[in-house]
Formats: structure tokens, C-alpha cells, sequence
């Protein structure tokens, strides 16, 4: 069994409307913690069931990750307080493979670019971030701060590049070489990153989202589909993911 570790929180900020931002007291997380990895969060009430958050960064003793309020759980977590002790499981997961001296591309969409930052600081790289609207844009001084090429982009392009990450991305491969891809975002996203890096023969690594329960890898809650054969073609994400080889899983 994961341990699970009594977190204080130590400061919260809303990002934008819904979308928290908590760094917490962790020390024996912080110490074990790779980039994509996740926590398993209890977050009290009513609801029986962890919740998974991914690790956005880590420093010291402290934790940070954020969320968007999305239903019971992530609502009962916002509503909690700086002084407060949050029960959490992690790290968890099998996370992103970075190599030395590869130059990268790194990409994430909505929620999706929160465990990405730690990439965006310890790769040379360039990094796209898609958000919805200008209101959307979050944690764009915190990219800044890590990487010297970020390159914004909103869907309806009222800041940035104007549309999506994806085709960004798409037309900085036309002139540019990549080593490999790290994608984190909502699953449209995924399936075209893993179709450009498989026409343009470039190593992916995806962070893949499913409904967990369990996060250890008991209760097959979050199964997804993968390219082996026979019993290892549905995998768990939360103990074989949720970061894959883009070639390894059917999306
Ligand atoms: C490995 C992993 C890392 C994650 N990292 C983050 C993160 O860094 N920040 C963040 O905001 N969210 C993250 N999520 C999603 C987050 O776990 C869910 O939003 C959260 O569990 C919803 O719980 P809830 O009780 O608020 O909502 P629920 O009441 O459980 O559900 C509310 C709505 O959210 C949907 N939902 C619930 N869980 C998921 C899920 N896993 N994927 C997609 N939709 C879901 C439900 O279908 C429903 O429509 C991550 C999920 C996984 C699997
Ligand atoms: S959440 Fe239980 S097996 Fe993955």
C-alpha cells in the first residue's frame, strides 16, 4: 500500500475563476517526486473515493498542484484553508522520461499544463500551452520564468497565437527538429499530437486522464487500451500511466 502522508496547506491562490492553486508542507513527497507523477487527494465529505491531482512543482519540502473545480471533491478541496492538513497519497504513477541534452517540445492544453512546468524548466525546449480564452490563460509568468520559449495560444485568439496548440506546434515542426514531445491536455489534443509525432517520426510521451479509484492499480477503474496483445492490452494509468509511450496506446 501507497503511503499517504497529513499535508498542511501552505498558500492558495484562485488562478482564474475555479482553478486553485495549493502548494502544501510534503517533505517525503517532494523528495520522491518526478515530473508527471500525481497525488491521490482525500478530499473529505462525502466522497469516499481519492481524487488524482498531478504534481505541478515541487521545492524543498513543498508540493504545489492546482485544479479546476469540477465537481463534490475538487469543490470540497478549494474550500479548504491555508493552516489546514489535507490527507494525501503520492507520489503515484510512472511519469516523463527526460534525457539529457534532447531538445524538446513540450505542450499541454487547459488543465493539462499544469504538470508540465518542471518539463518546461529541465528540458531544452519549446513549450505551447493552449487555452481556451485570454481569461483562461494561466501560469503564464511561472512558464516564463522557466523556459525562454513559450509560445501562447488561445482557441478563439484573443491572446497569443491565435488557435490551437496543435497547429502551433505543427508549424514550428515544419522548420524545426524535435528529439521528442511531452503532451499533457484533453484527449483531442493527445490524438493529434500522436498523429504528428508519428508522421514526423518523433519519440512522444503523453499524460493520459481516466476516472480513478483506487490509484494503485486494484481496481481497474481506469483501464485504457494499448497496442500489446492479449491480457497486457488494457493497462492501469495510474500505475502504468498516466505517462505512455505515444506508440504504446490506442486513443
Ligand atoms: C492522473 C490524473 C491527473 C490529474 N491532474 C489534474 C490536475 O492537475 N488538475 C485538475 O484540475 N484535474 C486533474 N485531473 C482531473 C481530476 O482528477 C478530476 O477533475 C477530479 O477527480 C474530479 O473530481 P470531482 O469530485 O470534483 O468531480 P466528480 O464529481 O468526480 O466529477 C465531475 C465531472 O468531472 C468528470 N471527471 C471526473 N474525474 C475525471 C477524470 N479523471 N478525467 C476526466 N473527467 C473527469 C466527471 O465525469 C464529471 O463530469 C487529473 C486526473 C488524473 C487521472
Ligand atoms: S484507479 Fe484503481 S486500478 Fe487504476
Amino acid at each position: 500500500m501507497k503511503q499517504t502522508y497529513n499535508c498542511e496547506l501552505i498558500q492558495k491562490d484562485e488562478l482564474c475563476p475555479g482553478i486553485w492553486d495549493f502548494v502544501v508542507k510534503a517533505p517525503e513527497i517532494a523528495k520522491q517526486a518526478q515530473t508527471g507523477q500525481f497525488l491521490h487527494i482525500a478530499c473529505g465529505g462525502n466522497t469516499l473515493l481519492r481524487r488524482p491531482i498531478s504534481i505541478c512543482d515541487v521545492g524543498g519540502k513543498f508540493v504545489r498542484f492546482a485544479f479546476q473545480i469540477k465537481g463534490e471533491g475538487t469543490r470540497l478541496l478549494a474550500a479548504r484553508e491555508v493552516g489546514d492538513i489535507i490527507d494525501i497519497m503520492g507520489p503515484l504513477g510512472h511519469g516523463f522520461t527526460a534525457n539529457p541534452g534532447e531538445k524538446a517540445v513540450v505542450i499541454g492544453g487547459g488543465i493539462g499544463v499544469f504538470p508540465l512546468l518542471r518539463l518546461a524548466r529541465e528540458t531544452d525546449s519549446v513549450v505551447f500551452l493552449g487555452f481556451r480564452n485570454k481569461d483562461m490563460v494561466v501560469m503564464e509568468d511561472d512558464y516564463n520564468e522557466a523556459n525562454g520559449h513559450v509560445v501562447i495560444c488561445t482557441d478563439d485568439g484573443s491572446y497569443g497565437y491565435n488557435g490551437f496548440a496543435v497547429a502551433a506546434m505543427g508549424e514550428y515542426l515544419l522548420e524545426n527538429k524535435a528529439d521528442v514531445i511531452y503532451c499533457c491536455g484533453p484527449k483531442p489534443m493527445l490524438k493529434t499530437v500522436k498523429q504528428i509525432a508519428e508522421y514526423r517520426k518523433i519519440p512522444c510521451q503523453l499524460s493520459l486522464e481516466e476516472r480513478m479509484g483506487c490509484g494503485i492499480g486494484a481496481c481497474l477503474t481506469c483501464v485504457c487500451e494499448t497496442t500489446d496483445e492479449g491480457m497486457a492490452k488494457m493497462k492501469q494509468v495510474c500505475t502504468c500511466g498516466p505517462v505512455f509511450n505515444s506508440k504504446e496506446v490506442v486513443l
